[in-house]
């Protein structure tokens, strides 16, 4: 019987994609024009091609060889902002994932949503509590959990990267759940194992049926893909509701501080939205919220210890800020006479865009035609982020770390001149606050420390890895730049780490 199911599985399968790939073939050459296409294999294209990782290079050795649009990837400033940014009304929308979104976060996932009335439901709220207004709310925790992540550094060297995971999720935990994260808290090093799991998943080719969703019309017990799924979803659900019932019982014993969770779930919007959407938008921020900030951070000290050079440059203006012995730590106020340390952050989000390497696929939802090509709805693109980010017609010296090219009176718009943050109306919803995370932390570690190579581990900066494992993606030499300098994180610092909530 099973052997029988199974025979039957593969003749549908087989039966589908051929069908499918010949009426799409025969279609899409009579009636569009489409760029030149990397020669793939018949049914699956180029579906196997995509490397499981480092996928940045290559992609842009795609783009170097094939110009200025390879049929999903736009490998240009230019062709981004025309598609992606002017007609983001059409172009923005999600493919199909059956698997990462319909299965593993049962289609409420807001970074995977088609356009549709959930997905504005879903921006909205995030944005009301992520959005410049709230700003001010940020601000004192990011003040607070920067003090603590000095600490770290001096007290813990070693740890590192697990301290700019704890300084990232305590910053939105406190906001969105009132309470801090400790260092190597293992519900947090739960946090980071669903974000690379679902990364993982996400990588083109990891599934067939995300490549193919014409696969989902197999009946249930013919997929394959669907226990695994089945069961992330479970761990992922898991590690969220258990935060939410946390807060839920805090609220019910009238213990609770208030933070967005305590006002989010009051609303309208809360009451009328099932369970698993509730549960996604907190466990979004949380996810979200804590990665993208880790691996910034990691990017600038992989960029300081890599290029010194600069470091000096940022030093200096640190010193005429804060002094030259070690005074007092960087602080908000100091921003507007601190526009290196803005740039600095601006060349972490370009450098190596290792949050989004290959870009998100998008899909057009429209027929269209641009410079002589017509694309048919449905067309997945992408902006080729690696490409974009280390072609020398966009950047002068792309591969060198140079804040100075931001030096442009645009250093307080975090989102031009790069691509970091994603384009058009899917643009991060989160990109003022994370950039603001990176950007106190980064102002206050230069100030405080040197970061030096391990000998004998020097660090390719061309394949830092994205999924780590909750490992520290390289080593670096992390030292109190004085003794003066360790003193003043002894002293400011301190009751950062003591403070409890
Ligand atoms: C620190 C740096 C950050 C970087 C580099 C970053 C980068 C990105 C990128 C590349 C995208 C995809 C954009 C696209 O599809 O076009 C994205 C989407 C998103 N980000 Fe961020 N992000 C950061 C911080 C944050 C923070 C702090 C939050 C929330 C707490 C956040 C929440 C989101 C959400 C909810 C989306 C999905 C938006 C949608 O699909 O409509 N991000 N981010």
């Amino acid at each position: 019987m099973a052997s029988q199911q199974l025979i039957l599985a593969v003749s549908t399968i087989a039966i589908l994609l051929v069908a499918r790939w010949l009426s799409q073939s025969i279609r899409r050459r009579k009636t569009y024009k489409l760029p030149p296409q990397v020669p793939g294999i018949p049914i699956f294209g180029n579906t196997f091609q995509v490397p499981a990782l480092q996928q940045g290079p290559w992609a842009k050795k795609l783009a170097e060889k094939y110009g200025e649009i390879t049929w999903v990837f736009l490998n240009s400033s230019r062709v981004v902002t025309d598609l992606m940014e002017r007609r983001a009304a059409i172009y923005n929308s999600r493919p199909p994932f059956p698997m990462t979104q319909g299965i593993m976060s049962q289609n409420s996932r807001i970074v995977l949503m088609p356009y549709n009335e959930q997905w504005r439901t879903v921006r909205k709220i995030m944005h009301q509590i992520l959005s410049a207004r709230a700003l001010d709310v940020f601000m004192p925790f990011q003040d607070l959990e920067s003090k603590n992540l000095c600490w770290d550094y001096l007290e813990t060297p070693d740890r590192w990267w697990s301290a700019n995971g704890r300084y990232a999720n305590s910053v939105i935990m406190s906001v969105v759940f009132g309470k801090r994260s400790s260092l190597d808290d293992p519900e947090v090093v739960e946090l980071f194992d669903t974000v690379e799991m679902f990364l993982e998943n996400q990588q083109p080719g990891a599934n067939l049926v995300d490549a193919f969703p014409v696969l989902d019309k197999l009946p249930k017990f013919l997929q394959w893909w669907r226990p695994k799924g089945m069961k992330i979803f479970e761990k992922t659900a898991h590690v969220y509701r258990r935060e939410v019932q946390k807060l839920e019982e805090k609220i019910k014993q009238g213990t609770e501080r208030r933070c967005f969770g305590t006002d989010f779930l009051q609303t309208k919007e809360v009451k009328t939205m099932s369970e698993n959407q509730k549960l996604f938008v907190f466990g979004t921020l949380m996810e979200a919220g804590s990665d993208t900030s880790r691996v910034t951070i990691g990017q600038i000290i992989a960029g300081a210890v890599t290029s010194p050079d600069w470091v000096e440059r940022a030093r200096a203006q640190l010193d005429e800020v804060c002094g030259h012995n070690a005074e007092r730590l960087p602080q908000w106020e100091d921003r507007p006479r601190l526009k290196y340390i803005s740039a600095v952050v601006k060349e972490g989000f370009r450098w190596r865009p290792n949050i989004a390497e290959i870009g998100a696929p998008t899909m057009l939802i429209k027929d269209d035609e641009y410079e002589g090509y017509r694309f048919p709805a449905g067309t997945v693109f992408t902006w080729n982020a690696w490409a974009l980010a280390l072609n020398p017609d966009e950047y002068e010296e792309p591969e060198r770390f140079w804040p100075e090219r931001f030096l442009n009176g645009e250093e307080e718009n975090a989102l031009k001149g790069h691509w970091g943050f994603g384009p058009g109306r899917r643009v991060c919803v989160g990109w003022k606050v994370g950039e603001m995370n990176v950007w106190i932390a980064i102002a206050r570690l230069l100030y405080c420390f040197d970061f030096k190579a391990v000998p004998g581990k020097p660090i390719d900066t061309m394949t830092i890895p994205q999924i780590t494992k909750n490992k520290a993606p390289f080593d670096v030499q992390v030292t109190p730049r004085s003794a003066k300098h360790a003193a003043l994180v002894r002293r400011d610092c301190e009751e950062a780490v003591k403070t409890q909530y």
